[in-house]
């Protein structure tokens, strides 16, 4: 169990630690643009400097500020094999879509390397082979039906071998993966952002867009931005309360950093074919080469045992990579999992005129990310992406109806947390830096007790669609099990897609 003085802030990524991104003031007054976008994430701002290179007055909002999101708790492997198999996605959508989807990736992954050539990043990025490896439960006939998928629709440099160089067994080897610094990448785009005429405000927060032939972003603090059109890439979109969260999930994924010495790791990209799935790449940083694995996921708000499973993925590690040393970072964050592995990229499902979004990522956000945003700025411009089809967040894959049975009865479930007794009986029982669920007549109430023994107290109520929070000692904030929204540790509201904070109350009220 985590122990609360070891996590005082919540957990801090490698790239957090190894790069400072310039900071943005808020919005104070009304303006126009011809593009607002919500978001400074890898989405956001790759759209925001595409935009502006097409000659678009553009202004990206943030709630907080560039890279604070998951773009910043990534373990940014730049990979075109998707993680939930081109074999499934066949099954599920066909084979042409498989080919499409192996296109967008990697033309994601070319326009990375370029926007860094071009724009004079340095990022780290490198080219680098990926291996997949089987999980112990598995057996090569898991490869195979793979390679043979990749091999049908023409990607025909994939080889099954024998052994993955670091790891035993067989495995598939994919080349020309890449991986890079996104927080150096981030820091990169906002500079080329800003050269090219775009506004980035930080400390913004949007409350609600409003479609139409003008499109309205409005903050909460009151200004609004005139727009013809606006881009939600806030990871979880807050613009539609229902369509796109009914068919997509949020996972918590766990990644823990161990110092390994120089050459012990030849440099490529790692996966298994585990579920939850291990993720391995190496990291040069001033300190020495670190290696990062992830992995460990859960539905985020459904359980509260980080320490747990960065105890299991680290030993792990160490068993295969005898050679790892001390640990340096861990963290967490979330991913977004759809009925079919693919993100939701395009118009508001939920109607809204120009407005556009982009969700969803399936573990592969860097990518994905990267291609909704050469998508929606195609669109927003007038030319058409030969993936719109593939992506259309108002798809509902027949053969992925079980999924979504499923997904929609654990949610359905998560809402019998308002029957069921508090964590405590009183908020003497929540230790300082703790938080903890009080059950106060009909009510149930997020106490938390900072350093100095002050209480502080919100309904439990989700400002989505009430599910009852639950509190994350790791990172010190309130999650909700339904849709993953995100609140700290007093209540405000950190990711969507709740847009407002939790409803503070009077701590003297309580017992
Ligand atoms: C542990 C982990 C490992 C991962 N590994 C990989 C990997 O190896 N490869 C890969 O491709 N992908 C990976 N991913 C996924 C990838 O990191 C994410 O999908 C991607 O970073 C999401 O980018 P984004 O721009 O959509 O969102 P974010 O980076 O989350 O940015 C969204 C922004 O929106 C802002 N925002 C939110 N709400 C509002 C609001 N109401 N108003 C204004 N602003 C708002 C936030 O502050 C944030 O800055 C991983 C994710 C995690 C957590
Ligand atoms: S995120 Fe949907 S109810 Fe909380």
């Amino acid at each position: 169990m985590a122990t609360d003085d070891e996590f005082p802030e919540g957990t801090r990524s490698l790239w957090q630690d190894t790069c400072d991104l310039p900071t943005f003031v808020p919005l104070t007054r009304d303006i126009e643009a011809d593009v607002c976008i919500v978001g400074a994430g890898i989405v956001g701002l790759t759209a925001a400097l595409l935009l502006t290179r097409a000659g678009r007055r553009v202004v990206v909002l943030d709630s907080h500020q560039p890279g604070g999101g998951n773009t910043g708790r990534t373990t940014a492997h730049l990979s075109n094999e998707l993680d939930d198999r081109y074999c499934e996605l066949a099954r599920v959508r066909g084979l042409e879509a498989a080919r499409q989807a192996w296109e967008s990736h990697t033309a994601a992954i070319d326009c990375i390397e370029a926007i860094a050539r071009d724009e004079d990043i340095d990022c780290d990025f490198f080219r680098r082979d990926g291996y997949l490896f089987l999980a112990p439960e598995h057996t090569e006939e898991l490869l195979r039906r793979e390679l043979q998928t990749v091999h049908a629709f023409g990607w025909r440099a994939v080889e099954l071998l024998a052994s993955a160089p670091q790891f035993d067994g067989p495995c598939l080897r994919f080349p020309d993966q890449a991986q890079f610094h996104p927080l150096k990448y981030l820091a990169g785009l906002c500079a080329a952002v800003v050269r090219g005429g775009g506004v980035i405000h930080g400390d913004t927060r949007v409350e609600d867009v409003e479609g139409g032939a003008i499109v309205v972003t409005k903050t909460s603090q009151g200004v609004h931005v005139r727009s013809s059109a606006t881009i939600v890439a806030t990871c979880s979109p807050i613009c539609d309360l229902f369509a796109i969260h009914s068919k997509q999930a949020s996972y918590t994924s766990y990644v823990v950093g161990l110092r390994v010495p120089p050459g012990s790791v030849p440099p490529a990209l790692y996966w298994d074919t585990g579920d939850p799935y291990h993720y391995v790449r190496l990291q040069a940083t001033p300190a020495g080469d670190v290696l990062i694995v992830g992995g460990e996921d859960h539905k985020t708000g459904q359980a509260d045992d980080g320490e747990r499973r960065f105890a299991v993925l680290e030993s792990w590690a160490r068993a295969r990579v005898p050679a790892a040393q001390e640990r340096l970072y861990r963290w967490s964050g979330q991913v977004f999992e759809t009925l079919d592995g693919l993100a939701y990229i395009g118009a508001d499902p939920g109607g809204a005129a120009n407005v556009f979004v982009a969700t969803g990522d399936s573990g592969m956000g860097m990518t994905h990310g990267t291609a909704a945003a050469m998508m929606l700025s195609a669109q927003i411009v007038g030319d058409k992406s030969p993936w719109g089809g593939l992506y259309d967040p108002r798809r509902r894959p027949l053969r992925s109806a079980n999924e979504y049975v499923r997904e929609n009865a654990n949610v359905a479930a998560q809402y019998a947390d308002w029957l069921r007794p508090g964590e405590v009986d009183s908020v003497a029982d929540v230790a300082p830096g703790c938080g903890a669920i009080l059950r106060s007549g009909l009510s149930r109430v997020a106490v938390y007790r900072d350093e100095d023994g002050e209480v502080h107290a919100c309904s439990a109520a989700c400002t989505h669609l009430l599910g009852s929070v639950s509190w994350n000692h790791l990172e010190k904030t309130w999650d909700c099990p339904c849709h993953g929204s995100r609140f700290d540790r007093l209540g405000d509201v950190i990711a969507g897609p709740a847009r407002s904070g939790l409803r503070v109350l009077d701590p003297r009220t309580l017992r």
